[in-house]
């Protein structure tokens, strides 16, 4: 069976400010995921993940180039039908949960289904069911509070699947937790790609990255490796963290 092409970019750019305050964080990216792919996107800080996964997630727009969604060409919609795509296409999991506190485990996650024109018995069952499949049955009424971290970032991704999404996002999810919930969180986004959902993700770890199908790594502000070897991924983190030690090191001393 062919399989389809969920994320399509081609040649993107993002260019804040003007002049002498101008910033490239994206300098003509090209990358395809297709459906059912597991993917980690790496690189050291400033070089464009946020900005690009923003775009994936037609959070933000490219300032040129071309984003095809599911075969969508996302640049054409406007921001009404953008926010319906995103909510329908769509999961996000941030690195610090954005749950909202006044509300009880259920209730954040019933919350992305009040533009899907179902009854409140059907978002309470599906939210259940999204709770349920993160292991949080038995957490239901708890609010944010009352929950762990790692509890806290499976709210999240209940919430993140309760649309039943063709594309989950995460930028840096395990990056608030310790290294034992950090396996807890990866085996769920496991389960969940080996159900057939797509999955990509930034992480700054690469034993998280080794958990992920394909390595994708990302310098100033664009794809240098569309698909690293586990090897690969050792040496390119060994010299980044030498970069990165000299660079702590004040030039005098150098
Ligand atoms: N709203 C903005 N206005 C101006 N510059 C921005 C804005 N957002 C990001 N940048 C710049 O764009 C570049 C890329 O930033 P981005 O947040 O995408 O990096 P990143 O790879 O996610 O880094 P990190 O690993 O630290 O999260 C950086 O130089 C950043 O300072
Ligand atoms: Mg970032």
């Amino acid at each position: 069976m062919p399989s389809s092409v969920i994320i399509r970019l081609e040649e993107i750019y993002k260019i804040y400010g003007e002049g002498e305050t101008e910033v490239r964080a994206l300098s003509g990216v090209d990358l395809l995921v297709e459906q059912g792919e597991y993917c980690s996107i790496m690189g050291a800080s400033g070089s464009g993940k946020s900005t690009m996964m923003n775009i994936i997630g037609c959070l933000d727009r490219p300032t040129s180039g071309r984003y095809y969604l599911d075969g969508e060409d996302v640049a054409q919609l406007s921001d009404t039908t953008l926010a319906h795509v995103r909510n329908r296409k769509l999961g996000f999991v941030f690195q610090q949960f954005h749950l909202l506190p006044q509300l009880s485990a259920l209730e954040n996650v019933m919350l992305p289904m009040v533009y899907a024109n179902v009854s409140d018995r059907e978002r309470r069952d599906r939210a259940v069911a999204a709770l349920t499949r993160v292991g949080l049955a038995n957490r239901l009424h708890n609010k944010p509070t009352q929950l762990s971290g790692g509890q806290q970032q499976r709210v999240a991704i209940a919430r993140a699947i309760v649309n039943n999404p063709v594309l989950l996002l995460a930028d840096e999810p395990t990056g608030a937790l310790d290294s034992h919930t950090t396996q807890e969180i990866l085996n769920i986004f496991t389960e969940l790609n080996a159900g057939g959902m797509t999955v990509v993700m930034v992480t700054h770890e690469s034993d998280v990255a080794r958990c992920t199908r394909r390595i994708i790594w990302f310098k100033d502000g664009s794809v240098v490796h569309s698909h690293l070897s586990p090897d690969a991924l050792t040496q390119l983190t060994a010299q980044q963290s030498t970069e990165t030690q000299k660079d702590s090191v004040p030039s005098a001393l150098r």
